[in-house]
């Protein structure tokens, strides 16, 4: 499936508490060399509701598309931490947005924003002109406070970004939109990564680590090789961030230099849904991407999922 498709606004919320590696020294059996050389984490934001930052980060990017909330067809919500089990987080959103159309919540976990934006762009296939995905989670109020193996990584945020439909040509034309995507999911390994009911997020760290490498190159190939696109070709590499030696391993098995790689895990932690669009928001707001450039994003997480889209860039110049 090719899309064409503007990404015209994008937008972030982080929490305002600043949670350092020093802090977590204080209370945990754990130091910052540990942290930094196992994960890249620096420091990690926590708080705010799941609704909150949504609606803070979709604001932000329908206010710099200049866009009426109104006219907004869909908005979907990625988020494996809603704020009740019914009604969808995204009823919340939408009404404090004042959106149009519909809403509903995706859950697939850290792979969620990518799963959303898909499905963005097969709505605006069906005549939708204006679709907002908005990555959304509260890890940190899923952890255990006390279990160093975790607490260190996950924390709070949002990303949001609005996409409209375009004329033009289609993406393998040169236009702008969704060039190609891959998705996945393997249940078996169901148990690597859970949080159930009322309980704290368990995790086995080093197989999610040894598969998350492989199914973060295997897709983002599959995904270029949809697109017709060579690492070479790629301008900015957009990989869920969990952890930098993952990223390390699966840019450097890609072919992809770090320099064309977006990274804000060193002060956000892994902030599941939200870390894509939050890192591609601010490579964004920093110029590292123009007209024409091809966006790789990928992500992995719980189920174990996986998914990446090759966009094509070309913000609106309404701007
Ligand atoms: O977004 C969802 C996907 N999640 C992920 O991508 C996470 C994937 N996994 C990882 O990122 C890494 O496996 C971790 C960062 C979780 C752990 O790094 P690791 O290099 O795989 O360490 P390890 O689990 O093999 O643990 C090494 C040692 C252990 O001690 P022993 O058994 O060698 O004595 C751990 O108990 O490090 C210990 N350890 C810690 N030490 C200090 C575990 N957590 C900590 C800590 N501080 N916070």
């Amino acid at each position: 499936m090719t899309t064409p498709g503007t990404i015209t606004g994008w937008g972030t919320a982080l929490p305002p508490t600043v949670v350092t590696n020093a802090d977590l020294e204080a209370r945990l059996d754990t130091d910052d060399a540990w942290i930094v050389e196992r994960s890249g984490i620096r420091e990690r934001r926590v708080g705010g509701t799941v609704s909150g930052l949504a609606t803070e980060a979709g604001r932000m990017a329908l206010e710099r598309s200049g866009t009426d909330p109104a006219t907004v067809d869909l908005l979907l919500l990625a988020t494996s931490t809603p704020e009740m089990i019914i009604p969808a987080t995204s009823a919340r959103v939408h009404h404090a947005l004042g959106l149009g159309g519909g809403a509903f919540d995706l859950n697939a976990a850290c792979s969620g924003f990518v799963y959303a934006l898909v499905m963005a762009y097969g709505a605006l296939s069906t005549g939708m002109n204006r679709v907002l995905v908005i990555g959304a989670d509260r890890l940190a109020s899923i952890t255990d406070p006390d279990d160093r193996g975790t607490a260190v990584l996950f924390a709070d945020g949002a990303g949001a970004l609005l996409i409209e439909a375009s004329g033009g040509p289609s993406p393998f034309e040169g236009g702008p939109g969704l060039v190609a995507f891959d998705m996945g999911v393997d249940g078996s390994a169901y148990d690597l990564l859970f949080c159930p009911h009322d309980g704290h997020l368990t995790m086995e760290g080093r197989e999610v680590f040894r598969r998350a490498v492989r199914v973060t190159v295997e897709s983002a190939q599959a995904a270029m090789e949809g697109a017709k696109v060579t690492p070479d070709q790629v301008t900015l590499f957009v990989p869920h961030q969990a952890n930098l030696r993952i990223i390390e391993a699966a840019a450097s098995r890609l072919g992809i230099p770090m320099d064309r790689t977006a990274i804000v895990l060193d002060r956000t932690g892994n902030t599941s849904a939200a870390s894509i669009p939050l890192a591609l928001a601010e490579a964004a707001d920093a110029g590292r991407v123009g007209p024409g450039d091809h966006i790789l994003m990928s992500g992995f997480g719980a189920g174990m999922t996986w998914a990446s889209a090759l966009v094509r860039w070309d913000p609106d110049v309404r701007r």
